[in-house]
Order: structure tokens, then sequence, then C-alpha cells
């Protein structure tokens, strides 16, 4: 018996499973004081009501024996692949129904994707980025390069040819950074991708966030996308569903590798290895992209949009030097007086009771700033900033 020799090369855990145990014994060590949670990018605004009401439709539909549903298509229901085949469309993206593939994530689909792929790939990955993209590639043994993230490009790196990538990530609006590329410079991956033959995985898991004009939904917004790209997308951020687990990756017909189409590829992969998501939480993605969903939908973002805006102002204030909460519920900021991004996570925990994200567990160049998110409850934020305030003011 041999184990996976490759999970030796992996951080001893998970970045935000190690916050969480950092948080938790802080906690269990001084239970008397207010912990502000500010680390973990998860919601905290309830459900829409309009995802609720056709969640408990589903779940009294589950309990009649005229309308009860076992198995269901292993892509997806047809009327949650079409609502978000309607959705693409209000940024002007055309995708067939029969391309997108619901899943219970965009976290478990950029992990699983990797079985497409040769172990012999070179990967490119942004640094900073999302943990998940590299420590997947890790368990998988393949070689990964990085594609340096700075203030210098705007942490938004654009293709090197010098480089020779055969997979290539990229997440816009960026996490942790907050940077989201224009549909202009998405062309560049896009033109890079099909010269070499590689394949881009795009996250796009905080489109909903994107607020200004020319900065890309979706990848498919650029000619070409559709021979190069796989798409990732999820409900967590867009509807709240991080504890409801809905997700989409959209696989075009178009994308082919060595003669294999990737689309039936994934098709295959799925089918075989995983059985759907639940009937009830289908019927409630898809109430979420009905026009009162949507309405919904869209105050709770405003809500978060305006955390980002108050975090933003207290460093406005502090004068500490931040980017990001624009496009994004990512505050990205330079650690004021530190250079080691963990130590300033200590010290904001002990001093403010601030939870952050020490940007060094994104990657080498996180180093020396801090991630803050806006889905934190609006009085959090605001406690936040004010401890913000008295420690750095
Ligand atoms: C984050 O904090 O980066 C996200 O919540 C992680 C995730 O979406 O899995």
């Amino acid at each position: 018996m041999k184990i996976n020799q490759n999970y030796r090369n992996l951080k001893e855990s998970y970045l935000f499973s190690d916050i969480a145990r950092k948080v938790a014994a802080f906690a269990s060590k001084y239970p008397e004081r207010e912990i502000l949670k500010m680390g973990i990018g998860d919601v905290t605004l309830p459900l829409a009501p309009a995802v609720v009401s056709a969640m408990e439709e589903a779940a009294r539909e589950q309990g009649e024996k005229a309308t009860f549903r076992g198995y269901g298509p292993e892509q997806g229901y047809p009327f949650l692949r079409e609502a978000i085949r309607d959705y693409y469309k209000t940024f002007g993206v055309f995708l067939d129904a029969d391309e997108i593939f619901v899943s219970d994530g965009a976290k478990s689909d950029l992990g699983n994707v990797l079985d497409l792929f040769g172990a012999e790939n070179t990967v490119l990955i942004p640094d900073p980025v999302y943990p998940v993209y590299v420590d997947t590639n890790t368990m998988a043994g393949r070689k990964i390069v990085f594609a340096a993230a700075n203030e210098q490009n705007g942490f938004l790196p654009m293709p090197d040819e010098n480089i020779e990538a055969d997979i290539i990530y990229i997440c816009s609006p960026n996490n942790p950074t907050g940077a989201a590329y224009s549909v202009k410079q998405l062309r560049a991956w896009v033109e890079y991708a099909n010269r070499r033959g590689a394949v881009i995985l795009y996250d796009a898991a905080y489109e909903s966030f994107v607020s200004e004009a020319g900065l890309a939904r979706s990848i498919y917004e650029v000619e070409g996308a559709r021979e190069c790209a796989i798409e990732f997308c999820s409900f967590s951020k867009t509807a709240g569903f991080t504890g409801t687990r809905c997700g989409y990756t959209v696989v075009p017909f178009a994308l082919e590798r060595e003669g294999m189409n990737l689309h039936r590829m994934w098709l295959r992969r799925q089918t075989t290895k995983f059985n759907g998501v639940s009937y009830i939480v289908q019927r409630g993605a898809a109430a979420a992209f009905s026009s009162a969903g949507l309405e919904q939908i869209r105050q709770n973002i405003s809500a978060y949009r305006a955390n980002a805006k108050t975090i933003c102002a207290a460093l406005d204030g502090l004068k500490i030097w931040y980017t990001g909460g624009k496009n994004s519920p990512y505050v990205w900021l330079k650690c004021p007086g530190f250079s080691d991004s963990f130590a300033f996570f200590d010290y904001l925990l002990e001093r403010a009771g601030v939870v952050g994200t020490p940007g060094g567990g994104f990657g080498r160049n996180g180093e020396g700033y801090f991630r803050l998110t806006a889905f934190a409850d609006g009085a959090t934020v605001q406690k936040a900033c004010k401890k913000l305030q008295e420690l750095f003011g």
C-alpha cells in the first residue's frame, strides 16, 4: 500500500481551518472578549424570502407521493440550468443550458475538474489567490508556476509568453485582493491560452459584486473563450448559499483538447462520481434568479457593498493603503507597521478582537497584506472599524 506522497507537500492544514482554530483558542482563553469576525468570506444575511418559500414548497412536494422525486437529472434540473442561462443573458453571455452543470459549489468543482487533466501539466496560478488552486494541484503532484500579483500590476498579472503553462487559473473579482479584470485584459489571457492550447479555469464566484462598466462578469464575454475556458460560479456569495450549497460550472461544447471533448469528459466524470444537488436546494437556487429573488439578493449584495464602503472609509481616515472593496466583498490592506501578516493577525486579534485573514496565507506575494471581508454583519463592521481607529488613529 502506498499513500499519495504529494500530501507531504501540503501545509499542515487548510488556511481557513487554521484561522478558525486560532480564533477558537482565543475565545476559550478570553471568554469575556467580543470577537469581531471578518476573516472567512462567509455570508451573514439570511436567504432571500423567494428562495425560502421555493424550498418550503419543494420540501412539501417531496412529502407527497404524487410529486415526490428521487434521483434528479445528472447535470441538474432543466428549470435551474435554464434560470442560470437566463441570468448570463443579463450580462450579454449566451450559453446553452446543456453547457451548464449544477453542483454543490464552486470549491468542489474547482478541485474535481482536475480529474480531466494529466498530472504532467504545468499549472499557472496567480499569487496571491484562493488557496484551493494550489492545494488541489499539490495533492495531484502537478508542477505549479506562479504569476505575481502585486501593487505594480494592480494585483492583475497579465500573460507572459516566456511561461509555458497548460492550465491557467484566473479568479476575478479576485479572492483575496478584490482586483477585477476588464474584458479587454481577459482577452489577452484568452488569446494566450488559445495560442498555447492551454485551458483556463475561471473562478467567477464574486461576479455579482462587479459594479464598474468594462469589468468582466464572465470569461465568455471574450470571443474565443469557449474554445479554452471552463467557468465556475456559485450561489454562495451571490445568494447567500454558503450553508445551503449550490454552484454551477460551464463547460462549453466547443472545448476540445487532444481530440477529446472536455464537455463530454466532465459529463462522464460527474455522472460517475456525483449524484447531483437536492431538488429542494435546486428549487431555492432557481428562485434566487426569479425576478423577486434577484431583487432580494441584490438588496443583500448592496448591504455587503455598504459594509465594504465603511471599511474603506475607515482605512482612508487612517491613511492605511488598501485596494478592493469596490467590485468585491474583500478589502485588501497593507498591514500597518507589520511586514508579517500572521503577526498582524495575532496583534489585531489580541488588541482589538478583530479577525481578518493574513495575506501570507494566500501566497508569498500576499505577505505584508491583510484581507477583511464585508460579508460580516453591519454592526460587526462598524465596531471593527471603530477598533481599528482606536488602535491606529
Ligand atoms: C474565503 O474566505 O476565501 C471563502 O469563503 C472561501 C470559500 O469560498 O471557500
